[in-house]
Order: structure tokens, then sequence, then C-alpha cells
């Protein structure tokens, strides 16, 4: 038999995919009737699996969507979603989503911005994680094991429970779960000390495509480079961390100082570009920027600022510190306020700092509408650059838009570019997260926040870092690009969003990609592409048509 031809094969693969993903309630049949088969004793497992008819199957999903943009009727929904109590239960569902065509979305948090951990317009399931969510502290050894499933509240809930003088570097939102955030990096508070929280693990549990559990040494040096910062979901299933706890002092002090422009607040961000990555690493500064309402000036906008603080240590160390570093802020005793570190935690998340029981609920309290960006500043904005963001503020959409600030430096710049797959390091002054949110009403007019958002990116170009334009992949955004849908996702058009969140990090890991899932099971619209021979395609073909 002559070869058929590249583009024959491709028209092949096209019609094989576009009659898959023809999404039937046969698929999920099938699926289901696969995982009994796989369980023996389909009972042990049936009572963690959900179809659309029961009841509890709407609720279970709803429940760990953090973005209420993906929870119209048009997302389109899982065949089935799994709640694993055991790690056990997670071979047979990759298996016969295998079997069936169908790809699995792994949900631990829920947090992702795009919605990618349970939203797919393939046929696919949803492995959720919330049961897997173990935390075992071990003080002593300062380390912890940490379920997937489990949320970063919880985490430092547990740290705390042991010790007064421990802590861990990572995300300031408590429901946040570990799962995705560890996987893409995470960073919070303790950054410019210890750096995110991926640069903390040592040593991970995961499932991979051949439905095989593997630890750090068993998987590989490889693989468990990949997982830390290169997101978790091109990988396989992540089941559990183990990360180094970071010692704390038992006191730390924190400040919020709000300026508006009419007290010079673009002065003082300009200002704390200069300052804010060379500050003590003890000591993390961010801002966080919006549009509130004033009377001055006539007028009844203004742009608030508020520098948002933590220190690692006392307000006696903290006043010279700042006299020295940042005079032109004007700190003052009374604006501080010393406290336990697990207390620091819950004031940056926005709770009274009485009550820690808050951080192991999984409910976020205020789950809204958002499109969000990120970009990097490696020289200082000039005012003026500050200026037009304030102009597009007073626009309507901006109503509550927020951008923030958050200083890098100190330990970032210690670790190297490649260490892990995150690779903003040296040469970045901060991080700037850019946010917009809108409320049920203006549900349907979600493209013209959308729009917003996107103006505000296209003005930040040039003050921002290039070559390239540098994105963080927890702060995933689709609209830097995404993969083709079909089997083969091409390396060129992968590499255009991954080297904006890997760097040069990206061939590295389309290089584990393809030792580990050579066939490309583990897919999203911005998973790591494995580079393919042609031999690949023919038996990834004849592997299909058989
Ligand atoms: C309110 C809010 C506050 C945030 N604050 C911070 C912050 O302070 N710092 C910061 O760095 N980020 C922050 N983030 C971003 C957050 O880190 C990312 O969204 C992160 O990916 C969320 O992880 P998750 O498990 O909650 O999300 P999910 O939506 O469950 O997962 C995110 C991605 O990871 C994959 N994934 C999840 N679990 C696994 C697993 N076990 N194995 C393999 N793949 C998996 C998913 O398939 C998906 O692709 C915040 C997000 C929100 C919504
Ligand atoms: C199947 O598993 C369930 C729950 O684990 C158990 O109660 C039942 O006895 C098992 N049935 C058989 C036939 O093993
Ligand atoms: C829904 O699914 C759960 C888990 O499989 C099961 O325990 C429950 O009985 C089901 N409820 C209905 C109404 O089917
Ligand atoms: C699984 O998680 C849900 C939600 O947190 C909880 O209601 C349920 O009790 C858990 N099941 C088990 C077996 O832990
Ligand atoms: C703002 O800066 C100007 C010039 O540096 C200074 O004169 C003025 O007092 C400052 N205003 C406030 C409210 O700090
Ligand atoms: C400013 O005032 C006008 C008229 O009073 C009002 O319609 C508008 O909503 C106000 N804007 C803000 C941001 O409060
Ligand atoms: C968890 O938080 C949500 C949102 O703030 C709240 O509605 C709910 O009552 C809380 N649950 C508990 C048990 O405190």
């Amino acid at each position: 038999m002559k070869t058929p031809s590249i583009s024959t094969l491709f028209f092949i693969l096209f019609v094989i995919f576009s009659s898959s993903s023809a999404a039937s309630a046969d698929d999920h049949d099938d699926f289901l009737e696969c995982l009994s088969e796989e369980f023996h004793n389909y009972t042990s497992i049936s009572r963690v699996v959900y179809t659309p008819t029961n009841s509890s199957y709407s609720s279970i999903l709803r429940f760990s969507i953090q973005n209420l943009r993906f929870t119209s009727q048009s997302t389109p929904k899982p065949l089935v979603i799994i709640t694993p109590e055991h790690e056990s239960h997670i071979t047979p569902v990759i298996y016969c989503a295998k079997e069936n065509d169908m790809q699995i979305r792994t949900r631990s948090g829920g947090h992702d911005y795009e919605g990618l951990s349970y939203a797919s317009e393939v046929p696919f399931v949803i492995i959720d994680l919330i049961n897997l969510s173990k935390v075992t502290v071990d003080a002593e050894q300062k380390t912890a094991w940490i379920g997937a499933g489990a949320t970063i509240g919880s985490l430092y809930y547990r740290i705390a429970e042991k010790s007064p003088i421990l802590g861990f570097p990572a995300g300031v939102c408590p429901t946040v779960g570990v799962g995705g955030h560890i996987s893409g990096g995470g960073y919070g508070i303790l950054l410019r000390k210890y750096g995110m929280a991926a640069d903390n693990v040592i040593d991970a549990r995961i499932v991979d495509v051949n439905g095989r559990i593997l630890d750090r040494e068993s998987m590989g040096e490889d693989l468990f480079w990949a997982i830390r910062g290169g997101g978790g979901a091109s990988f396989g299933v992540i089941l559990a961390w183990k990360v180094q706890l970071v010692d704390v002092p038992e006191r730390v002090t924190v400040f919020t100082i709000d300026k508006t422009l009419e007290q010079n607040a673009t002065q003082l961000i300009h200002r704390w570009q200069y300052i804010a990555h060379r500050f003590d690493p003890n000591l993390f500064i961010r801002i966080l920027i919006r549009r509130v309402n004033s009377n001055q000036d006539g007028r009844n906008m203004t742009v608030r600022a508020s520098f948002n603080s933590i220190f690692l240590g006392g307000i006696d160390k903290l006043l010279p510190l700042m006299q020295e570093s940042f005079p032109e802020l004007g700190l003052l005793r009374e604006d501080c306020m010393e406290m336990s570190w697990i207390q620091s935690i819950l004031y940056f998340a926005g709770f009274p700092i009485e009550s820690r029981e808050v951080l192991l609920n999984r409910t976020q309290p205020d789950v809204r509408y958002f499109k969000a960006k990120a970009d990097y500043v490696q020289k200082p904005i000039p005012e003026y650059g500050f200026e037009g963001i304030w102009r597009l503020f007073y626009e309507p959409e901006a109503e509550e838009a927020e951008v923030i600030l958050s200083p890098y430096g100190g330990r970032m710049d210690e670790i190297s570019e490649s260490a892990i797959p995150f690779p903003h390091r040296a040469g970045n002054l901060y991080k700037i997260q850019h946010l917009v949110y809108w409320e049920e009403e203006e549900a349907q007019n979600s493209d013209r926040y959308i729009s917003w958002i996107r103006r505000l990116y296209s003005y930040m170009a040039p003050y921002v870092s290039r070559f390239p334009r540098a994105a963080y992949i927890n702060y995933r955004d689709l609209d830097i690009g995404v993969n083709n849908n079909e089997g083969k996702i091409s390396y060129e058009r992968a590499s255009v969003w991954g080297i904006k969140y890997f760097k040069n990090n990206f061939d590295r890991l389309v290089m584990v990609k393809t030792a580990v899932d050579p066939k490309n099971f583990f897919r999203n619209e911005q998973s790591i592409p494995p580079r393919w021979t042609k031999k690949d395609h023919q038996d990834y073909i004849r592997d299909m048509v058989l």
C-alpha cells in the first residue's frame, strides 16, 4: 500500500475528531460501562460518580467555580464528574477516558481564570480532587504533605496549628487550590523572602497517562521539574505535594496606607518602582490601585493607591527601615499593626484577624464575573504612563477595575530562570495584574468589560516587558494564544503563548511532555504540546483507525 500523504492523514484525523467531538450520551454510557468493568465492584466507586441526571451534579459542578463568566447555560458541561476519595480511583478514570476519546479536566480549587479545569468544547469528564485534601504537617522536619485538592487556606491553618513560627510562601486568597496553584508557580506576600510556592516543593505524587502513581524518585527529575511551574494539566493528575516550610517570626507587622491622586499617589507609585524591589527582603509592599468616588476639586472620581504591606519583624524595626527606604510614604506607628503570621494571612485576605477558622471554608465570599491579564515591568514607567491608566480608569467599564503591582527582587533575584519552569526572576522590578470585574446585571454585556481590559493591555505595551511580553500561567489569559483543538497541537502555535509564560523553559517542557505523554492525552487550550515526528503521526493514525 502506498503511504498516505500527510494531508490525507490530517484529513482522516479531522474526520475522526469531528465525529468524536459530537458529544453524546453514548460516550458517557460507554465511559460508565468501562468504569464499572475496571472497578469490578462498581459500588465502591459509584458514590463518587455524578452524571447530569444526578440531583447533586449541578451543585458539585458549581461549587468550585470561581469566575461567574463560566456559569452560563452556554458554558460546556462535563459528561461526568468524579470526586475520588482515594488515589486508586483515578487510574480507571484515565483509562476509560482514553478508551472513549474523552478529555480529562482536573480540578483542585477551580480558580483557573479561564475555567480550564471545568469547561471544554470537546467531550470531557472532570476529576474533582476536593476530597483528596489532607494536609499533614511535620513541624520538626519543617515539611508538609498536602493533598492536591487542599486549599492554601487549609495549609496555612494546619501549619499554624502546629507552630507559630513556621509558614509557607503561597498565595493570598485562602480558597485557591494547591493543585493548580503550585503547579503554576504560586506567589504571595512571602515572595521576596522565600520565592514562589513551587520553589519550595521537595516531592510530589502524580498519576501519569498510563495510570501509574509516581513520586519524585519514580517520575524522575525532568517530570518533577516540569510540574513545578509548568502547569500540572499537561502532565498528569497531581495527587499531592511535599513542601519545605519556612521560618517566620513570632510577630510580623502589617499596614495599608491609602493615597489618592490628590495625595500624590502618582508620584508615590512612580517612586516605589525604583525602590520596592531593593527593599530588605523582609519587607513586601504591594500596591492595589482602583478608582473611587471623591468630591474634591469639583470632580467625583479619583484613583486610590493602597500601599499594602507586611514586614517580617516588629514595628520598632520597621519604622526606621521605612524612614530609610521609603520616607515619602510617611509611615507612622499608628498605621501599623503587629500580629502573628497566621493573622497576617487573614489580614491580607480581608478577614477579621481574630478567627482563623474561616481559612478552612472553601467558599470564596466574593465570586464575581471577571477577566484578568498579567504584565512584567523591567524599567520604571514614567508618571505620564500612569496618567494614561487613570484616564482608562474613568471609563464606565472600569468602575470595579483594579490594577495590582507586586514587587519582585530579594529571593526572586537569586533563583535562576531555569531552576523551575516559572522564569520571571532577576531583571523584573514588579508584576502587574490587571483585573476588571462586573456584576450579574451586566452579564449580557461581558464583552464591553473584556474589551476594556484589552484596551488597557494594548495601552500598556510600551511600558512593560517585550520579546516576549511575559505572562504568568496562574493568571491564565487565553487572549495571548491557544492551541488548535485537534489531536496534534502545533509547536509553533503553542510557542506563541508558551514563550510568554515560560520563556526559554518552554522547549524543555515540550521535551518532558514528549517523553511522558507522547500521544498528547492530557491537553487543553494552553497545554504543552509533544513534538511529533512523521512516524509518530503515522503510528497515531494507525492506532486511531484500528
Ligand atoms: C480569587 C483568586 C485569588 C488568587 N490569588 C492568587 C495569588 O495570590 N497568587 C497566585 O499566584 N495566584 C493567585 N490566583 C491564581 C491561582 O493561583 C490559579 O488560578 C491557580 O491555578 C488555581 O489553582 P486551583 O487548583 O484553585 O485551580 P483549578 O482551576 O482547579 O486548576 C487550575 C489549572 O491547573 C490544573 N490542575 C488543577 N489541579 C490539578 C492537579 N491536581 N493535577 C494536574 N493539574 C491540575 C487545572 O486542570 C487547570 O488547568 C488567584 C486566583 C483567584 C481566582
Ligand atoms: C462492593 O463494594 C461495596 C462498598 O465498598 C461493599 O459494601 C460490597 O459488599 C461489595 N460487593 C461485593 C460483591 O464485593
Ligand atoms: C448522585 O450521585 C451520588 C454519588 O454517586 C450518589 O451517592 C447519589 O445517590 C446520587 N443521587 C441521585 C439522586 O441519583
Ligand atoms: C467530599 O467533599 C465534600 C465537599 O467538601 C463533602 O461534603 C464530603 O463529605 C466529602 N466526602 C468525603 C468522603 O470526605
Ligand atoms: C504633593 O507633592 C508636592 C510636590 O512634591 C508637595 O508640595 C505637596 O505637599 C504634596 N502633597 C501631599 C498631599 O503630600
Ligand atoms: C458622578 O456624579 C454623577 C452626577 O452626580 C453621577 O451620575 C455619577 O455616577 C458619579 N460618578 C461616580 C463614579 O460616582
Ligand atoms: C463559608 O463562607 C461563605 C461565604 O462567605 C459563607 O456564606 C458561609 O456561611 C461560610 N460557611 C461557614 C461554615 O462558615
